[in-house]
């Protein structure tokens, strides 16, 4: 039944804007037979506002776009968060079309991408993999950067699309780009951000209503402390400390971290002026949701 129905969709939808391929060879099949640059918005659908801009960018810059939507096993280190996941493709292929740009969609099984050998390669990440959310979610970079090498060596697009909350992910592709010679340009695209101010994430979508609102005040405290940081009248283990005592009075929340460090390296500063490129770095329970949120203090 479920079936029969998202069949018809995809036949009314593929008659419109948007091209659903299954596979990546019949993907591929389509992108060889046309011309003009490709731009690539890799996801893992339950798409909102944040992938909106993405794919938005990828279309005013690109000849033709990619968007794949596939739930990444092998990055999820927690079983029942990949269980969790919020999924719901009727709904990501009405928002993709409401944009109104012809668009490649592509929703491989895992089969495809992993054959019989769900695992991830191991990559030399550095401390990328040990610090924030690598040392939170054991495992997770290199997952993520398993599977987006092999979405880059399928699409093969010039330009791929990130958002900045996912500010070390980020970090982690430019690092594996590198380390595997992916002739790609990486895009890294501003936050969207609900309007109190919670960063738009799939996952905001597991949140209750009155949590939802509560998690403004992750945006509200990136935004204090900065102000702090800028006024330069504060130690280092000051701002810290309050940061992460503002954000322990959300209701419901365990702060998992919140540090300043340098947007290069990555790593935690010891004290102000220890680094010219400073940005804040949050992570926080709420029901058990995992949030993120990232600003940069220099600007
Ligand atoms: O940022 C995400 O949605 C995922 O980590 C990505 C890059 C699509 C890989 O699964």
């Amino acid at each position: 039944m479920l079936n029969s129905h998202l069949c018809s969709i995809f036949e009314y939808l593929e008659a419109k804007l948007l091209q659903i391929f299954k596979t990546f060879t019949d993907l591929r099949e389509q992108l060889d037979s046309g011309q003009g640059s490709v731009g690539f918005v890799p996801t893992m659908g339950a798409l909102h506002e944040g992938h909106v801009s993405l794919v938005r960018r990828a279309a005013a810059e690109n000849t033709r776009v990619v968007v794949s939507i596939f739930v990444n096993p092998t990055q999820f280190n927690d079983p029942a968060d990949l269980e969790k996941y919020p999924r719901n493709l009727e709904q990501d292929l009405q928002i993709l079309e409401s944009l109104g740009s012809q668009l490649f969609v592509v929703c491989p099984a895992v089969s495809e991408l992993y054959g019989d050998r769900l695992e991830s390669k191991i990559y030399d990440l550095a401390h990328l993999s040990e610090v924030m959310e690598g040392a939170m979610r054991p495992g997770h970079y290199q997952g993520v950067a398993t599977v987006v090498e092999k979405l880059l060596k399928e699409v093969r697009p010039d330009q791929a699309y990130f958002g900045e909350k996912d500010f070390q992910q980020f970090k982690v592709i430019e690092r594996l780009v590198a380390l595997e010679s992916i002739d790609v340009r990486l895009v890294q695209c501003p936050i969207a951000r609900e309007h109190h101010g919670l960063a738009r994430s799939s996952r905001n979508e597991l949140l209750s209503p009155q949590a939802r609102r509560d998690a403004g005040v992750i945006y509200a405290v990136l935004q204090q402390i900065k102000k702090d940081y800028q006024a330069g009248d504060y130690s280092y283990p000051f701002l810290k400390s309050k940061g992460i005592r503002e954000l322990s009075k959300i209701p419901n929340s365990r702060v998992e971290y919140f540090i300043l460090a340098d947007e290069e390296s990555l790593e935690e500063i010891e004290s102000l002026g220890d680094s010219t490129k400073v940005r804040a770095f949050v992570a926080v329970q709420l029901e058990k949701i995992r949030l993120i949120d990232t600003l940069n203090y220099q600007e």
